[in-house]
């Protein structure tokens, strides 16, 4: 007999059950508890397979689906009694359903390990993040897809360097983020795609004698096929590095995102107003209404680019297969597919209710000297100006400006003619921002027609 405080489920060989630090060290029921609803469809899909190939009864099988079912909603309804002592969900749900079902509960363990079963509980809950990410997204895309073709010809700075460079249209800078956030869910679906192979039936690391059906179990579980190595099967957690890093891109452009719009809802810019439903007060200063909603997008960045790195770190120089080191995997996965999914929905929620304010756009458009190319450009175009000479009569142009303190179109024709003797009334065409935004008709450009032509594209993707 071995001490009744050794592990009931591998205690055969233990004298004496662990030390309370050990146990400490070891147990991940803590958190790997939300992976319940995974485990225990794992679970009813290796029974249901172990019957159809004779490798246990069907009564047997049928005890346990359904007793695993109980085990399902007493944990869905919180009477649940999650055990340290039994390390984690895998053993937890197996010991409660020996409980339930008594004897046949100990035959759910044949021809599989905990190994491929973690595999397999982890991929099912990573896959349903890659689905809610995609959702997120979609919404997203529509909802800039909507503020694009409110404002397709609405003027505003174009920037480079936070400088202003030249005018561009608001749809166009919605349509910016829409490819973008495009481009993210291009890669949510990629890796979706690749990362759904089941390790189930994997067992330990090389198999079973058993004569189990994997392509059953994986169809079961809506995997497309079983993964074709077992020894990868039970070591592989590129899906969850895959979640993370295409995780880590979407933060990078939601904080850009967010950036601008801390930026643009300053009183020193005022080029958009965000709701009341997505800003909060300051508990001194009456007057304030904080961005904090995009602040804390800008911030989350921080913890999944952590969760990217801290993966990576645990994986780096793991010998195969599993190594326990692997149960560090989750913890960080689980709190950035959380913080993911809040980013996109808020960004998603203030995208919605923003308003842009078109007449502070129009404004800003036209300062800075923001049509200089334009001017530059109709001295090639009708001059026939080398466009480097061009460049420089404009800079010229630019620095009398500045010295007259007004924007280019003020200057009057001779001002022009100083500098240029050639310069015609017809210049004064292409320094209006609507203009130069409407000259902008190469394929991508901010041109309106352009802008609604990506829109239309967009509208039929998604
Ligand atoms: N709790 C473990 C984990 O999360 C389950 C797998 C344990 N396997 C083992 N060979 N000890 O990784």
């Amino acid at each position: 007999m071995t001490d009744q405080s050794s592990n009931q489920m591998w205690g055969g060989r233990f004298a004496a059950g662990p030390d309370a630090i050990m146990e400490a060290i070891n147990a991940s029921i803590g958190f790997d508890q939300r992976m319940a609803a995974q485990d225990i469809a794992g679970s009813r899909a290796h029974a249901a397979m172990l019957a159809a190939t004779g490798v246990i009864t069907d009564s047997d099988a049928q005890a346990i689906r359904e007793g695993l079912l109980t085990v399902l909603s007493e944990i869905q309804n919180g009477e649940f009694q999650f055990s340290t002592a039994l390390e984690d969900i895998h053993m937890n749900v197996e010991a409660r359903l020996k409980e339930v079902i008594g004897e046949p509960a100990g035959r759910l363990h044949t021809g599989r390990s905990r190994n491929d079963q973690v595999a397999t509980d982890f991929k099912l809950w990573v896959r349903d993040q890659f689905d809610a990410a995609e959702s997120g997204l979609l919404a997203l895309i529509r909802a800039l897809l909507a503020q694009a073709e409110a404002g397709a010809d609405w003027v505003m700075p174009g920037f480079t360097h936070l400088q202003v460079a030249q005018p561009v249209t608001w749809g166009h800078h919605m349509m910016a983020y829409v490819e973008m956030f495009g481009r993210d869910l291009s890669r949510v679906r990629d890796a979706r795609a690749r990362m759904n192979e089941s390790p189930l039936g994997a067992a330990a690391l090389a198999g079973t004698s058993f004569p189990i059906d994997r392509v059953m179990t994986a169809e079961a579980l809506g995997f497309d096929r079983p993964a074709a190595n077992s020894l990868d099967a039970v070591s592989d957690r590129d899906f969850a590095l895959e979640f993370l890093s295409t995780a880590s891109i979407c933060a990078m452009h939601l904080s850009r995102f967010a950036e601008e719009l801390v930026i643009w809802s300053s009183a020193q810019f005022r080029f958009v107003t965000l709701s009341d439903r997505f800003s909060t007060g300051s508990s001194i200063m009456p007057q304030k209404k904080n961005p904090d909603a995009a602040e804390l997008i800008r911030a989350k960045v921080g913890r999944i680019y952590g969760a990217n790195t801290g993966l990576m770190m645990v994986m780096k120089g793991l010998p195969l297969t599993y190594s326990k080191d692997m149960q560090e995997d989750k913890e960080q996965v689980f709190d950035a597919a959380d913080s993911l999914m809040l980013a996109l929905a808020a960004m998603e929620g203030m995208v919605k209710d923003m308003t842009a304010n078109r007449d502070s756009l129009a404004a800003a458009a036209g300062s800075g000297f923001s049509t200089a190319t334009d001017l530059a450009d109709w001295l090639v175009r009708v001059l026939g100006l080398p466009f480097r000479d061009a460049h420089h009569v404009t800079g010229s142009l630019v620095a009398m400006a500045e010295s007259k303190g007004c924007d280019l179109p003020d200057l009057s024709l001779d001002d022009m003619q100083s500098v240029h003797a050639d310069i015609t009334d017809d210049v004064f065409s292409v320094l209006t921002v609507e203009n130069s935004v409407n000259s902008r008709q190469s394929y991508g450009g901010t041109a309106p027609d352009q802008v609604r032509a990506q829109i239309k594209r967009w509208k039929a993707l998604v």
